[in-house]
């Protein structure tokens, strides 16, 4: 394997990586939810979501996992779980309007279905890159990404960012807590070297790559629409 250290990952900063875009955009789906119940957009498709949870699911881990979504968005993924029986979800989203559709649509979810045995799940407002430390005050057994780094590394301020990042990383897992994200930016390679940091500069290591459940061609080559990679915890 090659020193992925060494690579360095180039992305131009765009809107996507700015607070106030994520703002406005929640605040019009939040809008469209209370008028339609319209949830909003599924980033990746729900193919992506059904990947997270078939994952979880086959690598047995138990359905009391502490599970934390970092920029949950719309909370759909955490939905999925509930539907699929994880009984300890949290999201977090730095829109507070995201926040708020989550709460809402899990709430509208619970109602619908009358169905007792659905969990709670936990939303708060929160910037990953500035949590306060009692925040970790308990640990996570899994932390889920789903296009929040995606987006977070549009900006000029990536380096910085991906710090905050893997700082919060380290604080919020568990010895051998596992970190998965997808991302439709990134490489495997590339996310092995932002996250599994090859020179043993992070905390973390890469247990795998999660199977695509279908690929397109384009050109000839065959594509997947994201690429899935799960690290873990080192324990010391
Ligand atoms: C591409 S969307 C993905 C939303 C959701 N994970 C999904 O898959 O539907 C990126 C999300 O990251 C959130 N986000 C971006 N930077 C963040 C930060 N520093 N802290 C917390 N959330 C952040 C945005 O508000 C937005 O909800």
């Amino acid at each position: 394997m090659s020193d992925m250290s060494e690579q360095s990952v180039e992305i131009a900063s765009s809107q996507l990586g700015t607070k106030d875009f994520w703002d406005q955009r929640y605040e019009l789906e939040l809008k469209n939810f209370k008028q339609h119940g319209d949830e909003g957009e599924v980033w990746f498709g729900t193919s992506s979501e059904t990947r997270i949870v078939k994952y979880l699911i086959d690598s047995k881990t138990g359905k009391d996992a502490k599970i934390l979504d970092l920029g949950c968005g719309n909370g759909s993924v955490l939905r999925k779980l509930r539907s699929k029986g994880f009984q300890s979800l949290k999201g977090v989203d730095y829109c507070q309007k995201a926040v708020d559709l989550s709460a809402a649509a899990s709430k509208a979810e619970r109602e619908e279905e009358e169905d007792e045995e659905l969990v709670d799940i936990e939303f708060e407002q929160l910037d990953i890159t500035t949590p306060p430390a009692d925040f970790f005050s308990s640990k996570f057994d899994v932390i889920l990404d789903k296009g929040t780094w995606d987006a977070m590394s549009l900006s000029d301020e990536r380096e910085a960012r991906l710090k905050a990042y893997l700082g919060f990383l380290d604080n919020g897992l568990s010895a051998g807590g596992r970190f998965v994200i997808f991302s439709c930016n990134f490489t495997f390679d590339e996310m092995c070297s932002q996250f599994g940091g090859g020179g043993g500069s992070t905390s973390l290591e890469i247990v795998c790559e999660v199977p695509a459940s279908h690929s397109f061609s384009f050109g000839g080559k065959q594509g997947v629409t994201s690429t899935g990679a799960v690290f873990r915890k080192k324990t010391l």
